[in-house]
């Protein structure tokens, strides 16, 4: 019956809780990495659960880039606008991504979908270390990046490695040197093994890794068979209160032990 399978998808995601140490884990019906429908039902799921765990009034929205991000911004709806004054604001300046799954696109489609505002950092994906850095005087991005310090909210998705470091164009002795050291996945800009332990970070402003810890709402979308092995090693760096929007793609997999 359905009430069995509810049942059966409920402690399942107790079980992943409780497998990856985060309070809590969302599991959706299927693969996403087969079957592009589960994508959109993770962002729904996203949607419900911000409507859930967001506070009235004023909420600050950190969010990351990618294709998981699109899509999530897409599911977004003017109900969580009900109540609520959002401003969605790019969590970290530019990590080399294609522009139309930038983080700041990423912003502008969610604060279309929900009637809420955003914020754009002015900073392209790809240059010099000696171009970026005097570019954070500006006030235009300091603006932003003391939007991105009051943020109550995050909302980011995490990669396998070696497919997200090919894809931000990074160096080929940069992709070497992470296969050699074993990273498995990528989120935020880090890059980790399968123990958790860092490996190399794109060095960009706006939200740390750190940073999270202090941030009430944290909510990490990703699934997929082919993300499983990538979404366990990032457990282990996630803060505690990180709600896990998944699929049944990644969770079966880390259940059995990816
Ligand atoms: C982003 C994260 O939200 O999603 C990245 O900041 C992550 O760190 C990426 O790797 C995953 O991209 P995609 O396209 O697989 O959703």
């Amino acid at each position: 019956t359905i009430m069995d399978r509810l049942l059966g998808v409920r402690s399942k995601e107790k079980q992943l809780s409780q497998v990856l140490g985060i309070d809590h884990c969302l599991i959706v019906a299927g693969d996403s990495a087969n079957l592009p429908k589960v994508l959109s039902d993770m962002g729904k799921l996203v949607n419900e659960t911000l409507d859930i765990i967001l506070p009235r009034g004023e909420n600050v929205i950190a969010v990351m880039g990618g294709t998981t991000m699109a899509e999530v911004a897409d599911s977004l709806t003017s109900k969580l606008a009900e109540q609520r004054h959002l401003i969605f604001v790019p969590a970290r300046g530019g990590l080399g991504e294609a522009v139309n799954i930038q983080a700041n696109a990423v912003c502008a489609r969610m604060a279309a979908h929900t009637g809420g505002e955003h914020r754009v950092l002015y900073i392209p994906e790809h240059v010099s270390e000696q171009t970026y850095k005097p570019l954070l005087a500006e006030p235009a991005v300091k603006e932003v990046l003391q939007l991105v310090d009051k943020s109550s909210a995050v909302v980011h998705s995490i990669g396998g490695a070696i497919p997200m470091a090919k894809r931000r164009n990074m160096s080929a002795e940069t992709i070497a040197m992470l296969q050699q050291k074993q990273a498995v996945g990528e989120a935020f800009g880090y890059f980790f093994n399968q123990m958790g332990e860092v490996i190399y970070k794109i060095p960009r402003i706006g939200l740390q890794l750190h940073d999270l810890e202090r941030i009430s709402s944290v909510i990490a979308v990703a699934g997929g068979s082919d993300k499983a092995a990538a979404i366990k090693a990032y457990a282990q760096l996630a803060p505690q209160q990180t709600w896990l929007i998944t699929d049944e793609g990644a969770a079966n997999l880390i259940l059995k032990g990816v």
